[in-house]
């Protein structure tokens, strides 16, 4: 069976940033380097890879430098050039005119609304969406987490979230899946919850931020009253979708890293700089010297 492609991604971007204060007072989150790529960029890059032409950022007061960031940046570049520097550096972040798009979410009500506001340019289609401050990385030698959604896509269709393991002691901070059958990555989803107690989360797998949705999403978030912290869940509105279209989860192989707090910031730009051919082994000798 083939199912439509996915050719768009939404990136929400509207959001205060509040954990990553003072950085973020001015700074968007989505651009803070992890080692010398802004956040945002590790996002676009998988969502490429994954096949995705048409990115849609959906923004807030103070967030248009993500959008400058795809762009031309012609003085820069043609200094470089009578410089004689090599200008490879800035081939990635630059998009095919016309594939970015930006809209805007004037008050940040939750991550359900910022999807709702990007309903437009979504229109009929499924889409994908990445939260930029969760930092998936593939294994070496291995493909994005965006990637594995879609391949996946092609063969169940439908919804899929991407979830992973984590103690059961911090479920009580996430989206949480009550899981169905089980089939190698694939896990069925019966329910989805946000932020449970502990005692009542259906499961340790939480979501992820990654998710292939079908349009019809839209039209629940348009009704979508305030859910956990009086925000407009999106977990909210997937829940409702269950049981009426496929619904699965994947498990990343990979590692995610939650950009959105300091202490995994920090773990990411290790990880990352420790797993570069060019300053790895430098990186590794300091830690080490750190450490002692
Ligand atoms: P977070 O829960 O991480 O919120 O949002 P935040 O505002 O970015 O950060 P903190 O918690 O205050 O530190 C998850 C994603 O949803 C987006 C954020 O930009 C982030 O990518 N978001 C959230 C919006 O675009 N709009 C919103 O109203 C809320």
């Amino acid at each position: 069976m083939s199912f439509k492609p996915i050719r768009k991604a939404v990136f929400p971007v509207a959001g205060l940033g509040t954990r990553f204060l003072p950085a973020t007072k001015v700074v968007p989150k989505e651009l803070l380097p992890v080692v010398d790529r802004p956040l945002i960029q590790y996002a676009v890059d998988e969502a490429r890879e994954a096949g995705i032409e048409q990115m849609i950022f959906v923004t807030g007061r103070g967030k248009t430098g993500i959008v400058e960031h795809f762009d031309i940046a012609f003085e820069l570049e043609q200094t470089m050039t009578e410089r004689g520097k090599d200008l490879s550096v800035l081939d990635c972040a630059r998009a095919t005119p016309g594939d970015v798009i930006a809209v805007r979410q004037q008050v940040p009500l939750g991550l359900g609304h910022a999807i709702w506001c990007a309903r437009a340019i979504v229109g009929d289609e499924p889409f994908a969406i990445f939260l930029p401050d969760e930092l998936m990385v593939a294994r070496a030698g291995g493909t994005g987490c965006m990637k594995q959604m879609v391949e996946a896509y092609n063969e169940v269709g439908g919804n899929l979230i991407s979830v992973l393991e984590v103690p059961m002691e911090q479920v009580s901070s996430y989206g949480v899946i009550d899981p169905g059958e089980v089939r190698g990555a694939l896990t069925e989803v019966r329910g989805l919850v946000e932020k449970p107690p502990r005692a009542e989360a259906p499961s340790n797998k939480i979501v992820s931020g990654r998710y292939i949705l079908q349009p019809e999403v839209m039209r629940v978030l348009e009704n979508q009253g305030k859910g956990a912290g009086g925000e407009i869940q999106l977990t909210d509105a997937m829940a409702k979708m269950i049981g009426t279209q496929p619904f699965h989860a994947v498990t990343f192989d990979g590692n995610r890293y939650d950009c959105g707090s300091k202490v995994g910031f920090v773990e990411a730009t290790l990880a990352i700089a420790l797993a570069r051919p060019d300053m790895g082994a430098e990186v590794r000798a300091i830690a080490l010297d750190l450490l002692k």
